[in-house]
């Protein structure tokens, strides 16, 4: 096994790297939490890492020291940039900088380079039926997203995360990348609630791109659909210049990417994108359209969202008694509201107001139908399909982990009962990801 050193005062960061090492590079990693035996441990062992990654945080000036003394001919070094203070950038030479603590996504492609290890690599090693984790990380999972087993004799026995005594517990092996996503979001959100607001804007997109790709295992894919909410963006951002009231809000969305309106903007991206792309009448024009569509359709529910991090869907606003009667009023009307803003400026695609007025399946645009209206345009369709299997999505993730993709489908073809609904939700079924 290829063998990596983490030296990282921070233990549960350091097992959650130690594991995605284990589960995407196949690498062994030894984890040394203080300086003192950092110091040790590289007297006796340099040359025998290939990789290694340092905490920069851990000792401040002496890990420069630290790091200086680790070098080694093949040995690639990445240094996790964790100070508070980061108004200087860091520069150490031969070594990579990692602005932030869960770009794991960079460490483990440095990783891979080292190492020589493909995903195709990866993807043909042969495998046991379970999976041996270390028991270290049973405190990071709340509600494990599998069965958990632990063995006796040859025999693996399903049970529960406390009934664990030995010092390793086992999966399937066909669940661990589902594990570990589910471990490395669930961390990263937990630690984004203690950071301040600057520190977590850092590492929300990380928790975006962790969700997101769940939804989509293709690299390639997954940048064009981060392309598409760009580019919406920008358009977006050009039209609407001299519109002060409405910047501040849209300004308002865009900043708060750790908030639930803005992550799930991003997440329907992928929803949007599968359906048109493979619907017989989808086309990349629409695709376009979507993507401002689902960055703004929301857009005057920012403040709520804000004052409300806890809500993770429309409906629950209305299950509330938190709020006035203007509150209630926005939360009501509030696709009325954008779609009549949007009619207002010439240079927004075609229907685009028709899609934000129909987002909740009212044609008018006020309330939220339990059965969509029959009359709403097909591009509306797709939209409340996308959106149902996006709050589904995350409402699982965070509760349910427990569950099984294709129990969404069933749950929307039980909610959206016609026939045009079902041809799409057919259409979503063959997005890639995980079904059980
Ligand atoms: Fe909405
Ligand atoms: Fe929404």
């Amino acid at each position: 096994m290829n063998k990596t050193l983490i030296i990282c005062d921070n233990l549960d960061i350091a097992l959650l790297y130690q594991v995605n090492l284990q589960v995407y590079i196949d690498s062994g990693a030894k984890i040394i939490n203080s300086f003192d035996n950092a110091e040790k441990e590289l007297k006796i062992s340099k040359g025998l890492f290939d990789f290694i990654i340092f905490f920069y945080k851990l000792g401040e000036k002496s890990t420069s020291k630290l790091i200086e003394a680790s070098k080694a001919p093949n040995t690639s070094i990445v240094v996790v940039d964790n100070r508070e203070n980061d108004s200087e950038e860091l520069h150490i030479a031969d070594a990579h900088i990692i602005q932030n603590i869960f770009d794991l996504k960079s460490i483990l492609r440095i990783g891979a380079k080292t190492f020589g290890i493909t995903a195709q690599m990866m993807a043909n090693k042969p495998l046991n039926s379970h999976y041996q984790l270390p028991n270290r990380l049973l405190p990071l999972l709340d509600n494990p997203p599998c069965e958990i087993y632990s063995k006796k004799g040859d025999e693996y026995i399903s049970v529960s995360k406390e009934q664990i005594k030995d010092k390793h517990f086992f999966i399937e092996s066909k669940e661990r990348l589902k594990l570990i996503n589910y471990l490395t979001i669930n961390y990263m959100e937990k630690y984004i609630e203690l950071m301040s607001s600057k520190e977590a804007l850092k590492i929300s997109e990380n928790v975006v791109e962790n969700l997101a790709h769940q939804l989509t295992k293709d690299e390639a894919q997954a940048q064009e659909v981060l392309d598409v909410a760009s580019k919406a963006i920008k358009v977006i951002n050009s039209i609407i210049r001299k519109e002060k009231p409405f910047l501040k809000l849209f300004k308002l969305l865009i900043k708060n990417q750790t908030n639930y309106l803005y992550v799930h903007s991003v997440l329907l991206q992928y929803t949007t994108k599968h359906i048109l792309e493979n619907m017989s009448w989808g086309n990349d024009e629409q695709i376009h359209k979507m993507g401002i569509a689902n960055i703004l359709h929301d857009i005057y529910l920012t403040p709520l969202y804000i004052k409300h991090p806890e809500f993770i869907s429309e409906t629950q606003f209305l299950e509330t008694a938190v709020f006035n009667d203007k509150d209630r009023e926005v939360v009501e009307s509030h696709a009325y509201m954008v779609a009549t803003k949007i009619k207002q400026w010439n240079q927004m695609p075609v229907d685009l107001d028709s899609i934000l007025m129909q987002h909740h399946g009212a044609k008018f645009g006020r309330g939220f139908p339990a059965q969509p209206d029959t009359n709403i345009i097909p591009l509306a369709r797709v939209f409340i399909i996308s959106e149902a299997f996006v709050e589904q999505f995350l409402l699982h993730n965070k509760t349910k982990p427990l569950f099984k993709y294709n129990i969404i489908f069933e749950i929307l073809k039980k909610k959206y009962k016609s026939k045009q609904f079902h041809q799409i939700i057919d259409v979503l079924t063959s997005i890639e990801i995980e079904k059980d």
